[in-house]
């Protein structure tokens, strides 16, 4: 199966992938690597990999519709199968939800739908929760708010900070990932209303 990743930040989701599909019978294969901004080490992961690479900056576009029309088009090109968003930072738009919203999933740090948005670890630490943990979901056209496919906790323990809680749910996460997207790839899925199967 053929995977495009979307990365905005360290890519380290994306190192994930990349490792567990050196591996032929993992079944996926990262064919490109989109990004919405230079000069992240996702990029230079994707590189080194010998995976093509695109970049897309939506202040290149004279609106965001024009800038969700060539992210569409740029994933298109690569023929995906599966398309993961793993810290990307952008929502995507009609065109892209047109082309891919039934095969589009976003990994999020925080347990949906409690948490959404971009700073999951310190909301929860804030609030006072005693388990936190990874979302692997559908995107649709809200904010984390799509189909869940997996989750995974990890305990808060007395002396989190920020920093140590989002570095346990970024290796929890990153193995779910890797389980998941292997998973969809090998076994295909299908998503009724709310309910993701894979059979
Ligand atoms: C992930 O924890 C994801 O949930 C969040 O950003 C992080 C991306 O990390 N939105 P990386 O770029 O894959 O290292």
């Amino acid at each position: 199966a053929r995977i495009v990743v979307l990365v905005s930040g360290s890519g380290s989701n994306l190192q994930a992938l990349l490792d567990a599909a050196a591996d032929p019978a993992y079944g996926a294969r990262v064919v490109a690597v989109g990004a919405d901004r230079d000069g992240i080490a996702g990029l230079d992961r994707a590189r080194a990999a010998g995976v093509p690479t695109f970049v897309d900056r939506v202040s290149d576009y004279p609106t965001r519709d024009d800038w969700d029309a060539a992210l569409t088009a740029h994933v298109a090109e690569h023929e995906p199968d599966l398309v993961v968003s793993a810290g990307f930072l952008k929502l995507v738009g009609a065109h892209f939800l047109a082309a891919f919203g039934d095969r589009y999933i976003n990994t999020h740090n925080a347990l949906l739908p409690a948490f959404p948005g971009i700073h999951g670890p310190r909301d929860a630490l804030a609030y006072g929760v005693k388990l936190a943990g990874a979302t692997l979901f559908f995107v649709d056209a809200g904010v984390d708010t799509g189909p869940i496919v997996a989750q995974v906790a990890v305990p808060v323990l007395t002396d989190d900070t920020e920093e140590t809680l989002t570095e346990r749910i970024k290796e929890a996460e990153r193995a779910q990932l890797v389980e998941y997207v292997g998973r969809l790839v090998r076994e295909g899925w299908t998503i009724t209303g709310r309910k993701v199967s894979i059979p």
